[in-house]
């Protein structure tokens, strides 16, 4: 069955999280923040938007890191430039972890599934893993300039966009509208009706005489009221029937019709938008030129050398003056032990409850306390940006409740190029479990039945090529990022964050910022300064 459509209110922003430091850094700001995190033992020094100013020399003492993605690259490449020597693991032939762009020649194989090679021409590509960098981002982005890597503008709002419901309890289910149109007429509707029942006088006792002028004048400005009756009749903001243009003819154009109010109220179309987006989902957002594995490339030409690929963690051991990890070499399957003065494990909790370890009880029990998001991704190259060319939409996400669809989104780069490679759909959850189930081919074909709803005779005779990915069936990643319920934030993540022996743990689920860079990075920052103080004490 279709979701209700106020489950659209999620969509834009992937899976809320609103957890309580976005809630304080909303109340209390960045010190209230910083505040909170230090009480909560997030042993942040400085600030996050650069690693910690840590004094000493680590010569002579090796940390083991394990993982080579954002998190374990992070502090392999801070680590070594205070002289330690850090051995980096990890199981798979390159570097990035999550950090992964599909282009041609690109290899998949998901647990139990088919072998995917990507097929995209050359110059298309999808960020399958992590794709937009929100400008608060601080720590992602402090990389980004440092490495060089060109970025460009992520379009993560676009009000051009379409929106497409098909709840069948929506009297506007079927057709798809422009996100500023559903916007125009809700804000004008509401603004109309309290511009009104502030005249009529029935709320006098909440405002003052002055006050009420000021908001009257406020909501005739806001929701383009007019000014004579308060009444919202439409605005050129929402569009036009036929656009204004040169001469007498289309000349000032024709104004557009707004939807009905009571349609709209039952459609809940208008719980897609809130007046402010949620702190990592605000304009602007960003991304490298080229895929998001720039940033991946960027560290691994920095820290490559101390990376030793296609090796497994077999077990991990803490000892009281060492760390030894037993590893395999899956080219040739022997196995050898790597001895340090600390380790870093940046490997996700849904695959180091696997390993073998000498943890204590209780730091095992709460290595089980993150569930891991089923988190799915499509890409489907266009031969053509329809998009664009016939219906002026750059960038953005059409938003739909059709189930297992979410979102599709548009492409921010290669603007009026011939071709594009849009997402198909990003799916979560149940949704996400479900469609994963399928094969690559009807993974596409189901992707493209939901588009074709949208754009009907565009969608399907445009495309060429997809690629798709389910997280949770990835080896080495087995979901999307960590997700903590209020208990286990409280109860298994200042335990795991503490670390134990000799081994502290980084990666996007030690952070509140789980599913993004910035926490795998903040959270690398943040261990690196605690395994300097404790190996140079
Ligand atoms: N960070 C993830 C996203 O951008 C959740 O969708």
């Amino acid at each position: 069955m279709p979701t209700e459509l106020n489950d659209l209110t999620s969509m834009t922003s992937g899976p809320t999280r609103r957890d309580f430091l976005a809630r304080a850094m909303a109340i209390g700001g960045s010190g209230f923040l910083l505040a909170s995190m230090k009480a909560w033992g997030m042993d942040i020094a400085s600030t996050a938007d650069a690693p910690p100013l840590l004094q000493g020399s680590g010569k002579g003492k090796t940390v083991v890191i394990l993982g080579a993605g954002v998190a374990g690259m992070t502090a392999a490449y801070e680590l070594s430039k205070l002289g330690y020597t850090c051995k980096v693991v990890e199981a798979r032939g390159f570097a990035g972890g999550r950090c992964q762009t599909a282009r041609n020649g690109k290899v998949l194989e998901e647990l139990g599934g088919e072998k995917q090679v990507c097929h995209f021409e050359k110059g298309q590509y999808l960020n399958f893993g992590p794709w937009r960098i929100p400008f608060n981002h601080r720590s992602t982005l402090h990389y980004t300039k440092q490495f060089d890597i060109p970025l460009e503008l992520f379009n993560n709002d676009n009000d051009a966009s379409y929106v497409y419901s098909v709840n069948p309890k929506s009297p506007l289910a079927g057709r798809r509208m422009r996100q500023f149109e559903v916007k125009a007429d809700m804000r004008g509707y509401v603004d109309e009706l309290l511009a009104k029942s502030l005249k009529s006088g029935i709320m006098d006792q909440q405002v003052t005489a002055q006050d009420k002028t000021l908001l009257i004048d406020y909501l005739v400005n806001e929701g383009y009221l007019s000014n004579k009756d308060l009444r919202y009749r439409g605005t050129p903001g929402r569009g036009y029937k036929v656009n204004p243009g040169a001469g007498i003819s289309p000349g000032p154009g024709v104004p557009s019709d707004p939807l009905g109010f009571s349609d709209l109220l039952q459609s809940k179309l208008g719980h897609i938008y809130h007046s402010v987006h949620e702190f990592e989902q605000q304009a602007t957002m960003l991304q490298p030129i080229g895929g998001m594995d720039g940033i991946a490339k960027g560290f691994e030409k920095r820290v490559g050398k101390m990376i030793r690929y296609n090796t497994e963690v077999v077990s991990l051991r803490n000892f009281p003056d060492k760390v030894e990890v037993t590893v395999k070499d899956l080219a040739s399957g022997a196995a050898s032990v790597i001895k340090g003065d600390f380790c870093l494990c940046t490997i996700p909790l849904s695959v180091l409850r696997q390993v073998e370890t000498n943890f204590s009880d209780k730091f095992k029990l709460a290595l089980q306390g993150a569930a891991y998001a089923p988190v799915g991704k499509i890409g489907l190259q266009m031969k053509r940006r329809f998009w664009e060319e016939d219906d002026g939409i750059y960038g953005g996400h059409v938003l739909t409740d059709q189930k297992g669809i979410n979102l599709i989104s548009l492409p921010s780069t290669n603007w009026q190029g011939k071709k594009g490679t849009l997402l198909g759909y990003y799916n979560f959850e149940a949704d996400a479990a479900e469609i994963s189930a399928l094969s690559n081919a009807e993974r596409a074909d189901f992707a493209l039945a939901a588009g074709e709803k949208i754009f009907p005779g565009q969608y399907r005779s445009s495309f060429e090529s997809a690629f798709s990915v389910a997280w949770h069936r990835v080896k080495y990643n087995l979901g999307g990022w960590a997700v903590w319920s209020e208990e286990t934030r409280a109860s298994a993540y200042p335990v795991l964050f503490e670390g134990e022996g000799r081994t502290l743990l980084a990666g996007e689920h030690m952070s509140y910022l789980g599913g993004w860079q910035a926490g795998a990075i903040e959270s690398a920052w943040a261990q690196i300064g605690r395994i300097h103080r404790r190996l140079t004490a």
